[in-house]
């Protein structure tokens, strides 16, 4: 199965609302399938469809034990509060502190169509929002204040020079 190419901010699929699975079939099957192994050669825990240029409300994430295949995402409930730090493979993983609830419910379908709801909360609730953000054409640094969104966006631009 072939890794497919991180899309990296500004592209625009990134700031657009996915559009919603439909077909539960092989090419889905498939598609997870190269996001998962993705995910796993850029050593993230979570790759959202529009990550790799595909304008689709999708993710994978294996983070902390939780595993899955997320299909027309929502957030159906949060609860109290968490600040930690989190980063991007679309914007080189360079990291801000980001204020966000401790606990989150997920509802989405599962690689066959099949409605869930799964309860996280830390890191692993942090994966559940970040990713659900991405099907919404939101990235974490839309969370941030002004100032400190220019830093991160700056510093990563800087660090593709480098490359
Ligand atoms: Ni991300």
């Amino acid at each position: 199965m072939p890794l497919r190419k991180i899309t990296e901010y500004p592209a625009q699929v990134l700031g657009l609302i996915g559009k919603p699975v439909t077909d539960f079939d092989d090419d889905l099957a498939r598609l997870c399938s190269d996001m998962f192994e993705t995910m796993y050669d850029a050593e993230g825990v979570g790759l959202a469809a529009p990550q790799i240029g595909l304008n689709l409300r999708l993710f994978v994430m294996d983070c902390e034990g939780t595993k899955l295949v997320a299909a027309n995402p929502e957030i159906v409930a949060t609860d109290g509060e968490q600040s930690s730090h989190e980063g991007c493979l679309s914007i080189g993983k360079v990291p801000a502190v980001v204020v966000r609830p401790q606990m989150a419910r997920l509802r989405a379908q599962d690689e066959n169509g099949e409605w869930f709801e799964r309860e996280a909360t830390g890191y692993a609730a942090r994966a559940f929002m970040h990713e659900t953000d991405h099907c919404n054409g939101k990235l974490f640094i839309d969370h941030l204040p002004k100032l400190r969104r220019d830093m991160i966006v700056k510093r990563f631009q800087k660090e593709k020079r480098w490359e």
